[in-house]
């Protein structure tokens, strides 16, 4: 893995509430007067190896993750207002909150955005690029990242996408190739929306491209292909805070239990800009299907169909200005159990979108260029846990279930830094032949794919290796 040091530049598509929340947050946090809660590369520890050799270091002192010294902000927008005044805007964090961090925060500026209205209908951009065709724009997207990076001086770059959820495009043979997809951006394809071309932009570069909204953007056979070609990881889709953060904890704890799941409905309302771009049917369309696949994919109801085989799913989401960020969601479960005899589950959260959404944004950026130091290409699935759908290869099943998600995450962790991947059947503590004794190290032969062999072969080079498990390729 090449070296953790040096400048990260972050380049965020979309600069409103969630990306003006995260910058102010690790501006916080970088002068102590913040704590990360909810990122795991920051507060959660990992375990390695038996039960019994009490290995549990924090993530961020066991992977080599980028220090939040060393992250440097940059981004677009379709309105010309500085971080702070977006962060004030907003009106997630208290003035107080934006006080100490205000002249950081000013200092970054939107660069103008690539802008199409037929993918957004309910906002007016007034600081957009002017281009003949979207090639043009494209061009344009990657000045601006060579830009940045000259300024910043940033070694290393990522880009997340956290600007609006737009209209989906309809399927295009543009997005079934890298040369269908460049002849598509210099014929104007009318099926190539603004968040595709800056994540063209991004893995044409070899920069690693995450995406926090349900935009097709880079899952499409095209991306996937140039994040191959370029060594780019990318991930997505649409991040998994409020409602579906609670869906896809409660509906494994129905299936592991085999309770029936009779109906699910539920309903949100919130009054901030995202909230007015989900106004529009269009948008709404979009983050309605990546909301209710999660439900299948859990219960799997072609193996289960009396349990699952005919649940009715209702996913509301009301624009209600007065409430701002604080967005506010009811879920009404009809369950049924032995017997078939009915019961509910009712759920009422109240939450600060942006709040749960920025340490998904900071662990999303550190996670990708680790991938991308790791020599990790194309889709990162073990970055599951962070979406409401994740990109996964076309023939496979995503996984939905958090607990699965955070298991896959952490044992990628292990398998990268060369450590034991853990199964948690704990069968080997208590087996007298085969089991390991409490004095043994833990077994040494080595369960890393072949495609971490790189990132393995690098660890190993290191003069203080700390590794229980060694590569022996
Ligand atoms: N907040 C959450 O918890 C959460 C959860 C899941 C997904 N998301 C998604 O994250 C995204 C950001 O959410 P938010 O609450 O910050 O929304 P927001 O409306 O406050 O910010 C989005 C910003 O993107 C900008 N934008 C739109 N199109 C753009 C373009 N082509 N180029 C550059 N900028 C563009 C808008 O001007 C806006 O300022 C949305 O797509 C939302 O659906 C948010």
């Amino acid at each position: 893995m090449t070296r953790k040091h040096g400048r990260l530049g972050v380049l965020l598509p979309g600069m409103g509430a969630v990306t003006s929340t995260f910058i102010a947050g690790v501006e916080l946090c970088k002068k102590r007067l913040g704590r990360p809660i909810g990122s795991l590369t920051q507060m959660q520890t990992i375990r390695l190896g038996k039960r019994y050799e009490s290995r549990a270091p924090l993530i961020k002192d066991f992977v080599p993750i980028a220090a939040l010294d060393d992250l440097h902000f940059g981004g677009w927008d379709l309105f010309p207002d500085s971080i702070c005044e977006a962060a004030r805007k907003c009106g997630v964090l208290s003035a107080e909150q934006i006080e100490p961090v205000a002249r950081e925060l000013a200092a970054i500026r939107p660069m103008t955005a690539v802008f199409d209205p037929s993918y957004l209908r309910n906002l007016k951009a007034s600081h957009a690029k002017k281009y003949r065709s979207k090639w043009e724009a494209a061009k344009l997207v990657m000045s601006d990242i060579a830009e940045f990076k000259k300024k910043a001086k940033a070694d290393r770059l990522v880009m997340l996408w956290c600007g609006s959820t737009e209209i989906l495009p309809k399927p295009s043979p543009a997005h079934r190739s890298v040369t269908a997809f460049e002849k598509g951006l210099k014929d104007n394809d009318p099926q190539i929306p603004p968040s595709m071309i800056y994540a063209y932009a991004a893995i044409r570069m070899g920069i690693p491209y995450g995406n926090g909204a349900p935009n097709l953007s880079a899952d499409v056979p095209a991306m996937v292909e140039l994040a191959e070609r370029t060594g780019s990881p990318i991930a997505g889709k649409d991040f998994k805070t409020g409602q579906t953060l609670m869906k896809t904890t409660i509906a494994p704890m129905l299936k592991a239990r085999m309770l029936a799941l009779r109906g699910w409905y539920s309903t949100n309302i919130l009054g901030n800009r995202d909230g007015e771009v989900l106004d529009d049917p269009g948008s709404f369309k979009t983050k309605e299907i990546s909301k209710t696949s999660v439900l299948d994919t859990i219960l799997e109801p072609e193996t289960y169909p009396a349990l699952y085989g005919k649940y009715h799913h209702k996913v509301r989401i009301d624009y209600y200005p007065p409430r701002g960020d604080a967005k506010e969601g009811w879920d009404s479960i009809d369950i049924a159990g032995w017997l078939d005899m009915p019961m509910q589950i009712k759920i009422n959260f109240l939450c600060r979108d942006s709040i749960l959404a920025a340490p998904i944004c900071l662990d999303l950026v550190l996670f990708l260029d680790l991938a991308k130091r790791a020599g990790l290409k194309g889709i990162q699935e073990w970055l599951s846990f962070y979406f409401k759908s994740p990109q996964c290869r076309p023939d496979l099943k995503p996984e939905n279930d958090i607990f699965i998600q955070h298991l896959k995450l952490k044992n990628t962790l292990r398998l990268l830094l060369g450590e034991e991947v853990i199964d948690h059947s704990g069968l080997d503590y208590y087996d007298p032949v085969r089991g390991t004794p409490k004095s043994a190290p833990a077994p040494r032969s080595c369960s890393r794919p072949a495609s971490l062999a790189r990132a393995c072969r690098l660890h190993h080079g290191k003069a203080a290796c700390s590794t229980r498990n060694p590569c022996r390729r």
